[in-house]
């Protein structure tokens, strides 16, 4: 299947899959070659290159010459930092998993998703490395133009979790928590460094669920969301109440063992 079949009919997921996919090209091209790392205000672990930034460009200009009146929400410079509650609007991640790029680790996503009144409608999220391509419109999630679903497996014994956390000492603490229930509670810990791979490998069964118990950002989440509730599975905060941008945590799953990510990882009152 081609890309303007994989769009279902919709412009937005066609312009998702068209953005991504030009993003995350031009970032191929730096990959693996001689990069300026910056830091910015999380220290030496919260790296950006000028490659983010213009592919950051590159995807807003690409959205804006098709729908010019939407807002852009972008994790680089001054854009949008937040999804507005009413109203048509993109949310982009130039390069999920910086710290990967600049290591020479494939595992890294150029993401674009549509959104409507807060909510997402359509979702790309491009690996260039392994040229996989995740998409999801209203009509069920693909891989590489396939159908995807969630995992089947049920038991919490059986499960690989990636816990998604940034990089501040509260963050920090959080995860140390999550990764010690994750090796006592559930099959076994994940941590690939790019959120929106991580929300991929729940939407095709790569993983069975990704836990936060912060509020993340909206270009690290609401892409992948959109790709594990299209794919079969479910997406809370950390309560078990349905996730919506802004929500505090992130649990994102197959589904079979919700209840019990939401009992082992909510926080104490
Ligand atoms: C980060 C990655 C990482 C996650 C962080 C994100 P960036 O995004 O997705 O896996 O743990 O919370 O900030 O900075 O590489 O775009
Ligand atoms: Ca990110
Ligand atoms: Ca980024």
């Amino acid at each position: 299947m081609d890309d303007e079949q994989a769009a279902d009919g919709s412009g937005r997921l066609h312009v998702c899959v068209a953005a991504a996919k030009r993003g995350g090209r031009a970032a191929l091209d730096s990959f693996r070659s001689e990069l300026l790392v910056e830091t910015k205000a999380g220290g030496p672990m919260d790296a950006v290159t000028a490659v983010d930034r213009a592919v950051q460009e590159l995807v807003f200009d690409h959205v804006a010459d098709e729908y010019p009146d939407d807002a852009v929400v972008g994790e680089e410079d001054d854009a949008l930092k937040r999804v507005p509650d009413e109203g048509a609007a993109w949310v982009v991640d130039p390069i999920d998993g910086t710290n990967n790029y600049v290591h020479g680790d494939g595992v890294w996503m150029t993401s674009v998703a549509a959104c409507r009144d807060g909510e997402p409608v359509a979702a790309a999220n491009y690996a260039p490395a392994a040229d996989d391509l995740y998409v999801a419109g209203d009509g069920g999630t693909r891989r590489n133009g396939e159908p995807a679903t969630t995992s089947d497996a049920a038991s919490p014994e059986a499960f690989l979790v990636n816990p998604i956390f940034g990089v501040s000492a509260a963050d920090r603490r959080e995860l140390a928590r999550v990764v010690d229930t994750v090796c006592s509670e559930f099959g076994d810990l994940r941590r690939v460094g790019c959120a929106q791979a991580a929300l991929s490998g729940v939407a095709t069964g790569e993983l069975e669920a990704t836990v936060s118990t912060v509020r993340l950002n909206d270009w690290d989440t609401v892409a992948g969301v959109h790709l594990v509730r299209q794919a079969g599975g479910r997406a809370t905060d950390v309560h078990g109440d349905r996730w919506t941008p802004g929500s505090t945590g992130l649990i994102a799953s197959n589904g079979e063992a919700h209840g019990a990510l939401v009992d082992a990882f909510e926080p104490a009152e």
